[in-house]
């Protein structure tokens, strides 16, 4: 891609200096080149105006694999081949230069675009110049809502908008966000989308009592305030519901995949139809248009993988077209358009309207009264944990490969390179991916790419410590240390360990690494003696990592990495010996440490207490686990069974797995655990490290047993006495928290018919419950659904395995085997928990959850490392305020490198960390000289100071429009709460 993108750049700078060079009448010429805005169709002021907008919507992978859909493969499972729907499009727009398309996912216009002759590239290049072909959304994919994260999503969405930049220049730039299939919208993509620069966005889901009321107050057009943190307008995005999904209107889809009648429009043949398709079609846009405030109204004309022989639509919508319109001369006032979702945006900001104010979300999205889509904020748990540990290795792939330098893609240890991961991420946030909403062999799929993409950035990795570290010995990856799987640490009676911290301040972190012996030195990077510890490995994690490892103990000890750099440990065996004999069966009445206390009930041996002791804070706290039933589809109510999307458990009662839990304990110098069995399908460790203020829960769950023919929908719950009221709080994306009460939604009445479904909301990151005193916060590891459904309680679904299809089109029951698990697959993740008081609850939180998310990477070297080994660094000159999130360090091209700075906290959240904070861009790097920086949109598509918006009117309240505080010199950058600064820097190794 770099060298296409250099070849592109020149041809770019060539046709300028043509066309500064040229006569007049040439330059008359170029200039009725038109995208965007103003390559609009004309509009008729007095009339209902009814812009259609030709379309496909292409899964980056659902039934098919992305590339399978790419080339029409295996149609057999579905028919769909998105590089014949862009080869017919191109070739049906040039036959009437009034048709319009709107493209929207560029990992397939990508694939395309690069098997093209230069003919066709230049063909398709007018055709985006004139505003023909648009591009809308243009993210990679179409990302999930509910389960994925705000770094990947602007990852991804920065990779798929470079693509069209540099492919096409200003005209490649999106103008709209286009969400038509997520199920349910998310507060954060919204406040993104407008971070983006983005004037407008659409979608197709909104929940169906939600959207009968809109459509009776004409509010499915509206503004959304999305940050309670961020001064208007920054993160305000005008948003519009569309009327029929993203379908088209009922009997107008002239798709090959459709029945619909095409207009027969000669009166000499049988079945002349023209009045009966026009009459059909002014009543359906008169019925629209009751139920939207101006006098534009939209249509999509195209639907999941159409256009693929586009002949058929566009030869009927310009008989449609011409018909309807035919009409105004007896008086018709409806003039029907080719348009995009711009062009009708467009007409929007013209009307001048004022619009509804939304500051809460579109979760939970049902589309019937037992239809509720939240089974899928959980669906296959361990592709979501995947997921966001891929996250991790591709932030820290990219920071190493500009710390490194150009070593980092060449060097000891071969070429590597970050694209492949960052490419699989991308296609990993489309709304079937991560989402767990794909078949199984698309999952695989998905999985398989991300694996590589690590391959890949591995070598990069080795490559950058080596440079960083001078020794090119080799390094070692252990990717399965959560099943105690390592065979350097395993056989190795010598070895070291580097710890590369990508945070922007320094971590301290507990490790547990297999081993045989039974006695072990560590010392850190200055030679000192580490506190260290072996223990027996659990049953539990020898059930789980069957025949993958044999090491009999675990190797305990605590690691500290600087910021931004690594720091290296050595560890070598003093004693080998027989296997360690476990502790005490016995359940202790509570382990502590300094900060926290957990008690347990004897006779259960289930957790029930927790106090911070440095707060004197004191719940109670119990906790287990418990399935619902999956709803089969036989039911009184509604046939609607649980599946990948849905979740609709037959009882809200759920079934508690066991009462009581065998335990066995282990006390030791760094750490304190309490190994609960309650099935053989279901444990836990309750974990207390010595030097930390978080419990930490470890679950593993399944194969969830399935014999007696019923799915099941696995969950834990934490039952305290926090007076909660009905209220919990969930994230958005993984940034800003916001409030959710049992039974209500904030902007309509709700009438609750599914007491547990209905009252689920996706958890990126954290979820907690509060009541004036007591702040009980829980950071996960993956995106889960969860609930408060009675006061004081919090629950999150764990696992899910399910018999049934739910119809939304998979057409799969989520029944999740594998090679190593055929009898079900098993998943461990992890909870951690904070106690705190609600005020100061977020100084806790706010950097657990960015430790959770961008974890410290481990990599090891057999033996003694040589004497010169660099054994410590730090790529920062000091660490940076814990406000403050390295949210991006990646290497942009040969010169420059893309920098993200956030403010981590929401302005009300903390009196310490909710204030501004600068940073001088200048001394931030140990080993980059900085020589020049320019400021981006937050994609990275637009320089900040071309960034100009559409400026939309609320309701009612007042805009207040703060005055940004000027940056005192180019250099220092000042971030305000929850926001997030984009650079291009020009950099150079020192
Ligand atoms: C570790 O010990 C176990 C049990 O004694 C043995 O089966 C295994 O092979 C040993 N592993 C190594 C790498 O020595
Ligand atoms: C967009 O791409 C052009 C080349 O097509 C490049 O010159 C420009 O710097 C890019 N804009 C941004 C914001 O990266
Ligand atoms: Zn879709």
């Amino acid at each position: 891609m770099a060298a296409g993108c250099c070849r592109l750049l020149s041809l770019l700078l060539l046709l300028c200096e043509i066309c500064f060079s040229l006569p007049v009448e040439r330059h008359e010429n170029l200039r009725e080149d038109k995208c965007g805005y103003q390559s609009c169709h004309a509009t008729k002021a007095s009339m209902l105006n009814v812009h259609l907008v030709p379309h496909t919507h292409d899964d980056v992978g659902w039934l098919k694999t992305v590339d399978q859909y790419f080339y029409g493969d295996r149609n057999d499972i579905q028919h769909a081949g998105v590089q014949y729907i862009l080869d017919s499009v191109v070739e049906e727009l040039q036959k009437n230069p009034d048709r319009r398309f709107i493209y929207v996912e560029t990992a397939f216009f990508y694939r395309w675009w690069r098997r093209q002759s230069s003919d066709m590239q230049r063909t398709v290049k007018q055709l985006v110049n004139q505003g023909r072909l648009e591009f809308v959304n243009g993210g990679w994919c179409m990302s999930d809502e509910a389960t994925t994260h705000y770094s990947a999503v602007v990852d991804q969405m920065t990779m798929g908008l470079r693509f069209l930049n540099q492919t096409f220049g200003p005209c490649g730039r999106p103008r709209v966000a286009w969400h038509i299939d997520p199920f349910g919208h998310a507060r954060e993509h919204a406040s993104m989308f407008a971070q983006m620069g983005y004037d407008g966005f659409f979608f197709g889901r909104v929940d169906y009592q939600d959207r009968s009321r809109r459509m009776r107050a004409k509010e499915q057009e509206l503004l959304w305030r999305a940050s309670d943190s961020i001064s208007p307008p920054l993160a305000d995005l005008f948003t519009g519901i569309l009327p029929n999904g993203y379908n088209p209107p009922e009997g107008f889809c002239w798709d090959q995949s459709c029945d619909d009648p095409p207009i027969k429009d000669d009166p000499d043949l049988e079945d002349y139809n023209v009045n009966d398709v026009v009459e059909r079609f002014l009543n359906i846009a008169k019925s629209q248009s009751l139920v939207y405030k101006s006098n534009h109204i939209i249509m999509t004309m195209g639907s999941d993988f159409q256009y693929e022989n586009a002949n058929l639509w566009y030869k009927n919508l310009d008989k449609l077209i011409r018909y309807v319109n035919a009409r105004q001369s007896n008086g018709s006032r409806v003039n029907v358009l080719y348009s995009t979702p711009s062009c009708y945006l467009q007409e929007l900001h013209r009307a001048n309207l004022s619009w509804a104010l939304k500051t809460d979300d579109f979760f939970p999205y049902a589309d019937d009264a037992h239809d509720f889509w939240t089974g899928y904020f959980s669906s296959r748990p361990a592709l979501k944990r995947y997921e966001r540990l891929s996250n991790s290795n591709l932030q820290t792939c990219n920071q190493l490969e500009v710390l490194g330098g150009q070593a980092s893609t060449s060097g000891p240890f071969g070429q590597g390179d970050s694209l492949t991961l960052r490419r699989a991420m991308a296609v990993a946030q489309h709304h079937d991916a991560v989402s767990g909403t794909e078949k199984q062999h698309v999952a695989n799929d998905y999985a398989r790419r991300l694996a590589n993409g690590w391959q890949r950035c591995q070598v990069v990795v080795s490559n950058s410590l080596a440079a960083l570290s001078g020794s090119t010995a080799e390094r070692v990856y252990c990717n399965s240390l959560n099943i105690s799987v390592c065979p350097i640490t395993e056989s190795s009676k010598k070895f070291s360990v580097n710890v590369f911290n990508p945070l922007a301040r320094p971590v301290s972190w507990p490790v547990r690494l297999p081993v045989n012996g039974t006695t072990y030195v560590v010392a850190d990077a200055n030679g000192k003696a580490v506190d260290c510890e072996v223990i027996p490995i659990s049953g539990t994690t020898r059930d789980v990592r069957r025949n993958r490892g044999f090491a009999v103990n675990e190797l305990l000890f605590r690691v500290r990495a600087p910021p931004l750099g690594f720091s290296t440990y050595s560890v070598s065996l003093l004693q080998d010996g027989p296997p360690l004999a476990s502790t005490g069966y016995h359940v202790p009445k509570s382990i502590w440490n300094k900060y926290l206390r957990v008690t347990f009930d004897p006779t259960t041996g289930l957790l029930s207490g927790l106090d911070n002791l440095e707060t004197k804070q004191s719940i109670g706290l119990t906790q287990n686990f418990y399935w619902y039933n999956a709803s089969d589809g036989n039911n009184s109510n509604s046939n609607q069974p649980s599946g990948a999307y849905i979740f609709r458990p037959n009882s809200s009662t759920p079934f508690v797995i066991s009462k009581t839990a065998k335990t066995e304990t282990i006390q030791t110098s760094v750490m304190q655990e309490v190994r609960q069995w309650f099935a053989p399908w279901a444990s836990q460790v309750v974990r207390l490290h010595t030097d930390s203020r978080v419990l930490e829960l470890e679950w593993t769950v399944g194969p969830i047993p399935i014999d007696d023919d019923l799915g099941k929908e696995v969950i834990t719950r934490l039952d305290t006495d926090i007076k909660s009221s009905g209220i919990f709080f969930t994230d958005s994306n993984g940034r800003e928290v916001l409030q959710r009460k049992k039974d209500f939604r904030p902007t309509w009445n709700l009438k609750q018919s599914e007491p547990i479904a209905g009252n689920y909301y996706p958890i990126n990151s954290r979820a907690f419950i509060k009541d004036d005193k007591d702040q009980l916060t829980v950071v996960t590891d993956r995106s889960q659904g969860g609930g408060s459904i009675q006061n004081g309680s919090l629950e999150i679904m764990l696992h899910r395995r399910l018999l049934y299809d739910d119809v939304r089109g998979v057409a799969e029951p989520l029944n999740e085997t594998s090679d190593v698990f055929p009898e079900g697959l098993v998943v461990r993740g992890r909870l951690l928990l904070s106690l705190d008081h609600p005020a100061s609850a977020a100084d806790t939180h706010r950097p657990l959850a960015e430790e959770a998310v961008l974890q410290p990477l481990l990599t090891f070297t057999e033996g003694h490392l040589h004497p010169n080994t660099r054994l410590e660094f730090s790529g920062l000159q000091a660490a940076l305020p814990p406000a403050v999130h390295l949210l991006t360090l990646s290497q942009w091209d040969d010169k420059s490198v893309l920098l993200r700075l956030e403010h981590q906290f929401q302005s009300w959240e903390s009196k310490a960390n909710s204030q501004p904070v600068t940073a001088d861009l200048q001394k931030l790097f140990s080993t980059l000289e900085v020589t020049g920086v320019s400021e981006l949109n937050l994609s990275a598509n637009q320089w900040k100071e071309e960034m100009k918006r559409f400026d939309w009117r609320p309701q009612a309240v007042e805009k207040q429009m703060k005055k940004s505080l000027e940056d005192p010199s180019m250099w220092e950058v000042t971030l305000r709460p929850m926001e997030i600064r984009t650079f291009l820097l020009r950099a150079n190794l020192r």
